[in-house]
């Protein structure tokens, strides 16, 4: 039978590769081989995933942790080459933008593998942003393609892109969340944390333009905590992030909890360390309203149609701004709080779900996969 490897590397990754391999297995007819690189690691970052989504324990776990980015990229890189010379695959099957999806679809193509990409086309040109260099160099090498919204497609058209080798499969990261939501909804997850269904808001920040200048963190900590004092941010943070709050000069109230990684409940914003994905999306459910810089999150929320702030300049996923509820209103402390006045008001648009994000991408995957290896 022929084999797939199927890339995962850190937290995005999780969800969209469980229901992939899933689908793989029912059909039987493609060998799927899990490599995790080990991007991240902390349980709350990994783990806890695959426990939870039911994802198998990988068939190869690079361990290559933290790093800079050429650091980080480069163990990869060696450490895949290596298992990719071992036990060569028929094709290599990367999701999202990160660091790994970037070593492994590299390394692939300069060993005359095939390369897939799932979630191709996406583009913030903002090449300020890691993840925009990840997905630019990924699809310039890759052999098929496939797109989760009409703009993805049309970006690898207007780059000369084979439309052959270009697949509408829609949204598998929704797979997941549509396999998961009636588990996610029976936990209410909110109520550990004191709140009301729909009196408070989801906040999550992690991106470097956003955490790693102090000065535009201050400037959005700020903003939250005026917010804070309206309605309660459940406020669930990265590590990246918690290192960045912990190194300002200026301490917020929440500051010792974060430190200590426990769940601060005393201001109106609430810290948690990282959530598991079900709780993550039961408080999505939940939710008033959602400030995050996650490329995920805007997606999350424009399919459960809840009010989606989105803490940056641009997004790679304009679907979720023309389609659905999400605005790019960057990181203006003044204009964010207009903002989350007005979904307090009631007046924030209703927004639908787009074409595609159904639960079947991976489906439509597994299908693309099977004709392109010429499986009958
Ligand atoms: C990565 C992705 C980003 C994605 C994000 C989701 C790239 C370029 N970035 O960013 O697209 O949205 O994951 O979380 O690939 N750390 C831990 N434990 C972990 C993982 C990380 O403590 O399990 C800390 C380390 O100090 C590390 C820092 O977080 O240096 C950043 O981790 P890294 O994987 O480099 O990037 P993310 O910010 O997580």
């Amino acid at each position: 039978m022929k084999q797939v490897f199927l890339i995962c590397g850190a937290r995005p990754n999780f969800m969209k590769v469980a229901p992939i391999i899933q689908q793989l297995k029912v059909r039987n007819k493609i060998t799927p081989i899990l490599v995790h690189t080990g991007q991240h690691y902390d349980h709350a970052m990994s783990d806890r995933f695959f426990e939870e989504l039911g994802i198998p324990t990988p068939d190869y776990h690079l361990g290559v942790g933290s790093g800079t980015h050429s650091v980080q990229t480069a163990k990869i890189m060696t450490s895949f080459e290596e298992i990719c010379i071992k036990n060569r695959p028929d094709l290599v099957l990367v999701v999202g933008d990160v660091n790994s999806t970037l070593a492994a679809t590299l390394v692939a193509k300069k060993m005359g593998i095939s390369c897939a990409h799932v979630e191709a086309g996406l583009r913030s040109n903002d090449w300020n942003m890691p993840e925009e260099i990840n997905r630019r160099v990924t699809d310039s090498i890759t052999d098929l393609f496939f797109v989760t919204e009409a703009e993805g497609e049309a970006n690898l058209l207007r780059e000369g892109v084979d439309p052959s080798h270009i697949c509408f499969a829609g949204n598998v990261m929704i797979d997941t969340l549509v396999n998961q939501i009636e588990k996610a909804k029976s936990v209410s997850a909110y109520k550990s944390y004191g709140l009301k269904e729909n009196s408070f808001a989801l906040l999550t920040l992690h991106r470097p333009s956003n955490v790693d200048d102090p000065m535009v963190l201050k400037g959005l900590l700020g903003a939250l905590t005026n917010i804070s004092k309206k309605i309660p941010i459940l406020f669930p943070i990265h590590p990246r992030t918690k290192q960045k709050i912990a190194e300002l000069d200026e301490k917020f109230q929440f500051i010792e909890a974060v430190e200590n990684n426990q769940t601060n409940l005393t201001s109106g914003i609430i810290t948690t360390p990282p959530l598991s994905y079900i709780d993550m999306l039961s408080c999505q459910c939940t939710a008033a309203m959602i400030l995050t810089d996650s490329g995920g999150i805007q997606e999350e929320s424009t399919f459960l149609g809840k009010p989606c702030i989105t803490l940056r300049h641009n997004t790679e996923r304009p679907i979720t701004v023309t389609e659905g509820t999400n605005v790019v209103v960057g990181t203006d402390p003044v204009k964010i709080q207009e903002m989350a006045n007005l979904v307090l008001s009631g007046k924030w648009k209703k927004g639908q779900r787009p074409r595609g994000w159904d639960g079947h991408a991976a489906l439509r995957i597994a299908e693309r996969l099977e004709s392109f290896l010429q499986i009958a």
